[in-house]
């Protein structure tokens, strides 16, 4: 559910026709809708309203200040990464006190600054990231909150890139050594066991891991309360996935089975890392044709936006659909989309069917909201989009476009 839909012919976000935001702002620009925005939030509180929990929106999928802001509002809390998101969150007026620090490679200075903010729990991945986080709480005199991440060793099913609870993987640590993790965790002043964690991959479309895994995790935790842990929270990680084109994920309430099933009876509060599926679905990236052109082996529409913009396709081949803004009349042609970046995998989309192009018209790359601008690099020198909240009639520019200044900032001939 979103709300990107024609009116009258022309494609709008909301109430406002996309050719205003590209006339107005340029292109490449990335346009996201608030309602859909808090309504994904929305269903998503809702189906899990009997429980205690907390979604702790995965900021990796979107940074957008004004995307982290409107979800503190509504009483979403973050899962982190890395200082500079923390920076961010509390810029959007996110609590620390919601937050969640994920990631294999926190540095000291990451774990004080977070740790000094009060964080509700880090989430860690490693015996060494373990001894690492009790000597800075020591020398802060504080005590650090923190989960275990456990890799349950069940296949999420989705691309490699971002499967993350394989054997193989660089994720979490093995599910058998957690509990002598914990019991040394005793012995260190400096940490506090708050809770358990897991999270087996993004873009998932298949409740069945799901609910393995979290049974799995479900099961430790509660071992790990019958040796006297008082463990408070069950952090389940995110990664349900969207439709793009074909995929069909579980629903919200499929998702919410599959995750409440095996904690039944468990007194904790729930914690979820959902990215995607809030945001996915909330953003287009809108460019604009430059040129075609025709090669005895294929058909090529040239577009001002390239893979440093929207890397996804390149990087995963990942699908995006893409339509025109203002219908076109015409026998449809199939196309490369393709960037003005120097590399063949510059590419937004093969073989799409779209009536002819002109020079100047517009396109909307869809379910571009997660992982697009929050990957974007200034690669090739490109500028990096700006970007758009629109509400209802009216829009406003929340990231401005980057300038040919800003790409020389920091540096020294
Ligand atoms: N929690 C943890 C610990 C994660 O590693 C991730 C995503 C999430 C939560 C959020 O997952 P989501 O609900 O968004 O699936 N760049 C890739 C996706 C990378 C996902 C990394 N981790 C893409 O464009 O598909």
């Amino acid at each position: 559910m979103n709300h990107f839909s024609p009116r009258r012919g022309t494609l709008a976000c909301e109430a406002v026709p996309l050719t205003r935001i590209a006339k107005e702002v340029g292109t490449p620009t990335y346009v996201y809708s608030t309602a859909t925005l808090i309504r994904h939030l929305t269903v998503l509180q809702e189906a899990f309203k009997g429980t205690p929990h907390l979604h702790c929106y995965a900021v990796k999928a979107n940074s957008s200040l004004a995307i982290l802001k409107l979800f503190a509002q509504r009483g979403a809390g973050f899962d982190i990464v890395s200082g500079g998101e923390l920076v961010r969150v509390l810029a959007a007026r996110g609590r620390a006190s919601k937050v969640v620090f994920s990631g294999v490679g926190k540095t000291e200075e990451e774990m004080a600054f977070a740790l000094k903010e009060g964080i509700l729990q880090f989430n860690v991945e490693s015996a060494e990231e373990l001894l690492a986080l009790d000597k800075v709480a020591r020398r802060l005199k504080r005590v650090a909150p923190f989960a275990m991440r456990v890799n349950p060793h069940v296949d999420a099913r989705t691309h490699r890139y971002i499967a993350t609870g394989l054997k193989s993987s660089k994720f979490g640590v093995p599910f058998e050594e957690a509990i002598a993790l914990y019991r040394k965790s005793r012995t260190l002043k400096g940490l506090n066991a708050r809770g358990l964690d897991c999270h087996i991959g993004s873009q998932v479309t298949d409740a069945k891991p799901v609910q393995q895994a979290i049974g799995r995790v479900a099961e430790l935790f509660r071992s790990l309360r019958g040796e006297g842990f008082a463990l408070t929270h069950l952090d389940v990680g995110g990664g349900l996935g969207i439709t793009y084109t074909d995929e069909k994920p579980p629903s919200v309430a499929e998702y919410a089975r599959a995750v409440l099933t095996p904690l039944r009876g468990l007194d904790a509060t729930l914690v979820m890392e959902p990215g995607r599926v809030l945001v996915g679905n909330a953003g287009v990236l809108l460019t604009r044709v430059l040129y075609r052109k025709k090669t005895p082996a294929r058909s090529f529409v040239i577009v001002d936006a390239g893979m440093n913009d929207l890397i996804r396709p390149a990087l995963y081949e990942a699908h995006h659909e893409i339509v025109p803004v203002v219908p076109r009349r015409g026998k449809k042609q199939k196309v490369d989309v393709v960037g003005p970046v120097c590399e063949s995998s510059d590419v937004l989309g093969y073989d799409r069917a779209l009536p002819p192009q002109e020079q100047g018209d517009l396109l909307a790359v869809l379910s571009a909201g997660a992982y697009g601008m929050s990957m974007a690099s200034n690669y090739n020198a490109r500028p990096r989009p700006a970007e758009v909240l629109v509400d209802g009639k009216s829009y406003r520019v929340v990231r401005r476009r980057e300038s040919l200044e800003d790409l020389l900032r920091n540096e020294t001939p």
